[in-house]
């Protein structure tokens, strides 16, 4: 019988890496589990990612000892799968992709997104799916340099750099599944450091795009982060 194989719609997956220490953030416990205004900050990201409706699934990579995440009602969510994390934030992603194997399309989305980063909006996540959808490659949220930057030997100021060309990397970043996990993959094997997705993908030659973010999509880091994510997050 004749077979006519039709192209599948790629889908979306979400993956969040969130086995991280938080040692810049110096509490008790990894800053994903710290509270932040009656919830944990793992749960708002979940929550906002969620309410962006463009899931096959959701996969939050955290470290096997991590007693915070099996007691929150969110890892039991039926989009929500928990993969182990790993020793550097791209072996959590890679581990992650690796968990989504059988039920993933090579060609299908993953758009990496920080649990410590909670004011992520529901918006911006569809934007930049329109945005990339039909990009080869893919690519991230990213926001433009206000201040004047300098280069600095020691404490003194050696240039001043052309702001115009850099740009601050947040999350998600939008990359096709099977040629992600094969670019991380491969810079693991030559040992090159990556600290973004884009960056896995830019040792091979490759150009992602970049699609303007929103300035409140802030990466919770050192205390003082807290209170400024609190403010976003009660923003209307
Ligand atoms: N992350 C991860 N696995 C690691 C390290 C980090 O999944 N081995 C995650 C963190 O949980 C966080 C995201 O990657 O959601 C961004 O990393 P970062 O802000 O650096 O978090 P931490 O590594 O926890 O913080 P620090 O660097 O201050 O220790
Ligand atoms: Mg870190």
């Amino acid at each position: 019988m004749l077979q006519i194989s039709t192209p599948v719609t790629p889908r979306c997956w979400g993956i969040v890496p969130a086995a991280g220490v938080g040692k810049r953030m110096a509490a008790d416990r990894p800053k994903q589990y710290l509270p932040l205004l009656g919830k944990t900050v793992i749960e708002h990201t979940l929550e906002r990612l969620l309410a962006a409706g463009v899931w096959a699934g959701i996969v939050v990579a955290v470290s096997p000892e991590d007693p915070y995440w099996p007691d929150l009602p969110i890892a039991g969510h039926p989009l929500i799968h928990t993969a182990p994390g790993g020793k550097e934030r791209a072996d959590s992603v890679f581990n992650a992709l690796e968990y989504l194997q059988n039920q993933a399309h090579d060609e299908d989305w993953a758009l990496v997104h920080d649990a410590a980063r909670p004011c992520i909006t529901a918006s911006d996540v569809q934007r930049m799916i329109t945005r990339l959808q039909h990009e080869p490659v893919g690519g991230i949220l990213a926001l433009p340099v206000h201040d004047t930057l300098k280069r600095v030997s020691g404490d003194a100021i050696t240039a001043t750099i052309d702001r115009s060309t850099i740009w601050r990397a947040l999350t998600p970043q939008m990359f096709r599944l099977g040629a992600l996990r094969e670019a991380l993959r491969e810079a693991a094997a030559n040992g090159s450091l990556v600290t973004d997705e884009a960056s896995a993908l830019e040792l091979k030659g490759l150009q992602p795009k970049i699609v303007e973010g929103r300035p409140d999509n802030l990466k919770i880091t050192r205390p003082e982060d807290l209170a400024l994510a609190a403010f976003y997050l009660e923003q209307p």
